[in-house]
């Protein structure tokens, strides 16, 4: 476990959700309710930055082709406009443990 410091707990609670850089990576965070989310903040269909936050479904939409990830498991559940037959199961996200740890947002990446 290598756990990075990102944003302040005040910060992310305060913007819900935020595409955070961490490393080589960019990572989508959110605190929905308390509960804290950590997933691969880079579309895997054309490398868009994630993206539009549903906190109720616990989705995230890409802004480029709309497709929608779940947030919770990185799953594709609709795929890009633009190529609606691309499969979903391929083109999931990585997801992250994520924890706040005296005030500080980190991701084990
Ligand atoms: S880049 Fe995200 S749906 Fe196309």
């Amino acid at each position: 476990m290598v756990w990075k410091r990102t944003i302040s707990s005040k910060a992310l609670e305060k913007a819900v959700s935020a595409a955070v850089k961490v490393d080589d990576k960019v990572i989508f965070i959110a605190n929905i309710k308390g509960k804290l989310y950590a997933m691969d903040a880079v579309c895997s269909h054309a490398r868009c930055i994630l993206g539009s936050l549903d906190a109720e479904k616990l989705t995230v939409k890409c802004y480029c082709h709309h497709a929608v990830f779940d947030l919770t498991t990185g799953k594709m559940l609709e795929p890009p406009y633009v190529a609606p037959d691309a499969p979903k199961e391929k083109l999931g996200l990585k997801t992250y443990q994520i924890r706040d740890n005296n005030g500080w947002i980190e991701v084990d990446v």
